[in-house]
């Protein structure tokens, strides 16, 4: 069974997609595989790797919140060339088949707009089916959205880590001590071995000595609880959004080289911290 791993904070625009998006094509580059499951409707995500178009009938996030058997429908898979996922070739396959292709996206769609009206139980059966989807892989990635409700809740329920981008800007620090509770009381009432593997501060503006005083503080405050690689705020990283390809990925510039080192040594902390290592 693979383990399960969920980004998330209730604000949007800290650097969930762009996290969890490096970590699903980190992990396939050591070569794990691995399944990344998008459950914000905005399908930001999703769209690094397929166009919506490309979906079609397979298995999409919010039908976890109430298929009884994953088998009954194919899933969406990316190929890749020496670990670099290749965007919008899609190939639409079993899961049983989840070993050979080694790297699947679950896309989000409008529907995940209704979940929040499900009843509470829909969140269990996300979770059942979670987990079903992680005999299939090494490593779930579930990339969430940026709000308190089911999509929150319902990952968290079943994971084994969870991590958290936060910016180091004034409003930020005010999120902190409502997200510790938040997983703090997910732990005690619904999934016990969820184990918080840390905040990484995300987009610290290198040139104001404002945001690094803030990054030292939160740094000091929290201890174990902040990774300690910290990412810069860098046009390489918005800019690989563009060109879906990982900041790594020919990177040839010294910032973008920069850029590329501080998110990998981010990945590799993270990876080491699951005690997931090279497949
Ligand atoms: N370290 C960074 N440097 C530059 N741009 C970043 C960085 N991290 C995220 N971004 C950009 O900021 C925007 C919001 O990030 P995103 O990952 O979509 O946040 P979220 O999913 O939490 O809403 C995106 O345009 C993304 O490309
Ligand atoms: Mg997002």
């Amino acid at each position: 069974m693979g383990k399960i791993v969920t980004c998330t904070v209730h604000k949007g625009g800290t650097g969930k997609t762009t996290l969890s998006v490096a970590l699903a094509c980190y992990a396939v580059k050591q070569g794990l595989s691995v399944a990344i499951v998008d459950l914000d409707s905005q399908c930001n995500a999703t769209k690094q790797f397929i166009a919506l178009d490309q979906v079609g009938e397979c298995l999409t996030a919010s039908d976890l919140f109430d298929m009884t058997d994953l088998q009954t429908k194919t899933v969406c898979f990316v190929p890749h060339k020496k670990g670099d996922i290749e965007p919008d070739n899609v190939l639409h396959d079993s899961l049983d088949n989840a070993v050979k292709h080694r790297f699947s996206v679950i896309p989000a769609n409008d529907v995940l707009l209704s979940v929040e009206r499900l009843p509470i139980e829909s969140a269990s059966i996300f979770s059942k089916n979670l987990r079903s989807l992680s005999e299939y892989f090494d490593l779930v990635v579930c990339d969430t959205p940026p709000t308190k409700g089911f999509g929150m809740l319902a990952p968290l329920m079943a994971s084994d880590y969870a991590f958290s981008p936060i910016n180091p800007d004034a409003f930020s620090s005010d999120g902190v001590a409502s997200l510790f509770e938040k997983i703090r009381a997910i732990k005690e009432e619904k999934n016990k071995k969820l184990e918080f593997l840390g905040l990484v501060i995300n987009r610290l503006n290198t040139h104001s000595p404002l945001q690094k005083q803030v990054a030292n503080y939160m740094k000091e405050q929290l201890g174990n609880n902040v990774i300690s690689q910290v990412i810069a705020e860098r046009s390489a990283i918005s800019n690989s959004a563009f060109s879906r390809r990982p900041v790594w990925y020919q990177a040839r510039s010294g910032s973008t080289r920069i850029a590329a080192k501080e998110i990998k040594n981010t990945m590799k902390i993270l990876l080491d911290k699951m005690e997931m290592n090279e497949a």
